[in-house]
């Protein structure tokens, strides 16, 4: 299995309980490397665009809001089938669908305030990895 990346954002709910390190572990635990990170207070512009296949849905507005209520963490992580890895370790979108030991499961809030977001695809990695950061600012 190669070695790929994928893009990840500690949103402001985790942020907000003090909870970058816990997650983070539970990253690394999962066999995914941190390798560049970095706290942000996202603008309304940085999130719209960030979020843009989803706005024609009702809850744009809102997940723009609550992506802007406080900072985040934003992160490339790598590991082994990194993307789907990744994927497995968040759980489902839905905190009430997520499974015992999930990131989502763990510690989300509601579908909004869920703590993490991933990457769907390796396709968009790339895009959502180049959006927030210069080649150089990852080390692997
Ligand atoms: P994320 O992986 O960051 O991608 C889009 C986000 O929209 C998603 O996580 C959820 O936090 C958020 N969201 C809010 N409401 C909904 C909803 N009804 N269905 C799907 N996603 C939602």
């Amino acid at each position: 299995m190669a070695v790929t990346r994928t893009f990840s954002i500690i949103k402001p709910d985790a942020t907000r309980r003090n909870l970058t390190g816990g997650v983070t572990k539970m990253l690394e635990e999962a066999g995914l490397r941190v390798v560049a990170s970095k706290r942000i207070h996202m603008t309304r512009e940085q999130a719209e665009g960030f979020y843009a296949v989803h706005k024609e849905r009702p809850f744009f507005g809102e997940l723009c809001d609550f992506m802007i209520s406080g900072p985040v963490v934003v992160q490339v992580l790598e590991g082994e089938d990194a993307v789907k890895r990744n994927r497995d370790v968040m759980g489902a979108t839905n905190p009430a669908d997520a499974a015992e030991g999930t990131i989502r499961k763990t510690y989300a809030e509601s579908i909004e305030a869920n703590t993490v977001h991933g990457s769907d695809s390796e396709e968009n990695a790339k895009i959502e990895i180049d959006y927030f950061f210069k080649p150089e600012e990852i080390v692997g």
